[in-house]
């Protein structure tokens, strides 16, 4: 039982929690952050000499031991305690008796929150970037090996030009890369400490915000007391990259149910990432692909939710603000399943290079290299060019002029200009995208 003056009777009364009030379920997922804060804390108050160095080590200990009892599943959590900070701070004081209360000395739950959401995102941020990095080395291994697969390049979902399947691959690495980078932005963004800021006014004791800043791996401390308790914008950054990388896994999944579909059969997905019909036998249903492009539309509801939350909050903490964990560790879960999906189907996916080739044949999809040739070699000015090749496709006859037989390859390999689909510019996009890649991983990124 916690003894009188725990904070289950000092600071909510006794009964007074209802289930509305209640984010436990959600909060305790930061008990992590929540602890180490606690501790980092705990030090600072010690070596600032505003509690001894035997109460903080008593402290200390009771909330490594908590620590250890919620990882071996052994905590009693106790919802009526509302929250992830009250429920620990209770039990430290079963555990340590009255100096637990000496914790909270120059801290308020709003400087706490929101030092345990700001290292919650740095965690999750970290952990989507690295994912990104993994998704693009998929990608990236795929491409590699399908520089010389031609496929249909489709605007309008219309055959418009060959392309390189590898430069198609290539594509989306590319905005897996900004992904990532968004990723980095929100760290960036969230990497800046709370702590010492109270509940609005900053604190009367003479603190070490620095040293606190340095234990928790902070880069920064808030330059503001009133804008640090009430600033979400690290989570809208967070959610807005995780958005963003939900749109480019959606497209990606897309662009996969088209090319799987019998009317496609570009690629063939693995038992892993299909399922079957539990009516028509002969059924392979992209589930996984469409299951990321179904979750795409939690995580914008997500950013859509925590963007609302914040738009009529008046200064400074209010308790709306409790809402911006479900969205932000909803986003974390699904952008994380999402992403990995992604890079294990990607993986195992086979691909027909027959029927890519088969679907690149033909004169139509050629119509562009017909013109660019007209250009080339009879000097017309390429409108001019683009009417005659139109009436050749249309079978009208073209007057003097013969056109030669061009192949899919060839239209491809005339495409060499920087960023283009040329074989050699594939080769070297993608070898240009590995060495970002080994960049990344040098510095830690994956
Ligand atoms: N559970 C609260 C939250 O997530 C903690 C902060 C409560 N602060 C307060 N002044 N009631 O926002």
């Amino acid at each position: 039982m916690p003894t009188s003056n725990s904070p289950s009777s000092s600071i909510r009364g006794s009964e007074l929690a209802s289930d509305f009030t209640v984010s436990l379920d959600i909060d305790r997922r930061m008990y992590r952050e929540d602890i180490a804060g606690s501790i980092a804390h705990a030090e600072m108050l010690a070596k600032q000499g505003i509690v001894s160095d035997a109460d903080a080590e008593a402290i200390i200990d009771g909330l490594q031991q908590i620590r250890e009892e919620i990882e071996s599943g052994q905590f009693n959590w106790k919802p009526e305690l509302e929250d992830i900070h009250i429920n620990v701070e209770a039990r430290l004081y079963e555990l340590i008796g009255d100096v637990a209360g000496r914790l909270h000395t120059a801290r308020s739950r709003n400087d706490q929150v929101a030092t345990d959401a700001r290292l919650y995102v740095k965690r999750v941020a970290a952990g989507s970037r690295t994912a990104c990095r993994h998704l693009q080395r998929a990608l990236l291994d795929r491409a590699e090996d399908n520089i010389d697969t031609i496929i249909p390049g489709y605007t309008h979902l219309q055959r418009a030009q060959p392309v390189s399947f590898g430069h198609v691959l290539t594509a989306y690495v590319e905005m897996f890369g900004r992904d990532a980078e968004s990723f980095s932005q929100a760290h960036k963004s969230s990497d800046v400490l709370p702590l010492g800021s109270g509940a609005l006014a900053g604190a009367t004791y003479p603190l070490d915000r620095e040293f606190v800043a340095e234990r928790l791996g902070f880069s920064r401390i808030s330059a503001n007391s009133m804008d640090a308790v009430s600033d979400r914008d690290f989570i809208l950054d967070f959610i807005f990259a995780a958005a963003k990388t939900m749109t480019h896994l959606s497209r990606l999944c897309e662009d996969v149910v088209i090319w799987s579909s019998e009317e496609f059969g570009f690629i063939r997905l693995s038992d892993a990432y299909s399922s079957g019909s539990s009516m028509m036998p002969q059924k392979r249903n992209p589930d996984y692909a469409e299951l990321i492009r179904g979750k795409s539309g939690r995580v914008y509801g997500s950013l859509v939710a925590v963007l609302t939350t914040l738009k009529g909050l008046p200064m400074t903490y209010n308790r709306d603000l409790q809402e911006d964990k479900p969205p932000m560790m909803d986003a974390a879960d699904t952008v994380a399943a999402s992403l990995a999906a992604a890079t294990g189907m990607v993986g195992e996916m086979s691909i027909n290079h027959d029927r890519m080739k088969a679907a690149s044949q033909g004169q139509e999809i050629l119509a562009t290299d017909y013109a660019d040739y007209l250009v080339r070699e009879h000097d017309l000015p390429f409108r001019e060019a683009y009417v005659k090749v139109a009436a050749h496709t249309r079978g009208e006859p073209t007057g003097d002029i013969d056109l030669p037989n061009i192949s899919a390859t060839e239209s491809l390999a005339t495409r060499d200009i920087p960023g283009g689909t040329a074989p050699n510019r594939v080769r070297a996009a993608i070898m240009r995208a590995y060495g970002e890649l080994g960049a990344a991983k040098l510095a830690g990124e994956w």
